[in-house]
């Protein structure tokens, strides 16, 4: 199974990741990474990483179709079987979704529906929830919308800063995406013998 990463940003999902496919939690290999940030410190750790990695810069296009046709193109040319959004900053379009349908999987900050959207944990924050967490979801044509595939809780504690609940919630998203990918990945085994 061979595995795009996009992410816009820090890329810290990236490379936990690519050291789970190292460890063989991920029974396949991250053949791409996308970026639609040329300076996004996540191609730094693609390059350190030795995976391959593109960036675009989508308003460069003259539309979102325009855009994810050419990143298609690069899936493509890489034989990619399954893409994963790990801070992703963009509604992905129905050029992607048409193309791998049920095939792409997001991670968000929170426990969907609750708090969707840019700060997921701030605003869960803000909130003053007694507890968030981490969501694992198909990607549809909404925003942190789809069937969710995996979610675990977070408290948020009396003593917990803002700083604090994100090393929480970073720590448990390093845990569970490569858990729910791999589990996405053996069920499309599954399918792929019948
Ligand atoms: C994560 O919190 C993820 O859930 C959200 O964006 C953040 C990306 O962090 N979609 P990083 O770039 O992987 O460090």
């Amino acid at each position: 199974m061979r595995l795009a990463v996009f992410a816009s940003g820090n890329g810290s999902n990236f490379e936990a990741l690519v050291h789970s496919v190292h460890e063989g939690v991920i029974d396949g290999k991250i053949a791409l990474l996308v970026s639609d940030q040329p300076d996004a410190y996540v191609l730094t750790r693609a390059k350190k990483l030795n995976v391959p990695s593109v960036a675009f810069t989508p308003k460069a296009f003259e539309s979102k179709a325009a855009y994810e046709k050419e990143v298609l193109d690069h899936l493509k040319e890489a034989k990619v079987d399954l893409i994963v959004l790990a801070g992703y900053m963009r509604i992905v379009g129905k050029t992607l979704l048409q193309a791998f349908p049920e095939r792409i999987i997001n991670i968000h900050p929170s426990l969907l529906p609750n708090y969707p959207g840019r700060q997921g944990i701030l605003d869960a924050f803000m909130d003053k929830a007694e507890q968030t967490g981490v969501t694992v979801h198909l990607v549809d044509e909404g925003v942190d919308t789809g069937p969710i595939l995996a979610q675990e809780t977070v408290a948020i504690e009396e003593h917990d800063t803002i700083d604090s609940l994100e090393r929480k919630i970073h720590a448990l998203e390093h845990e569970l995406f490569p858990k729910a990918i791999q589990k996405v990945i053996k069920e499309l085994q599954k399918e792929h013998v019948k």
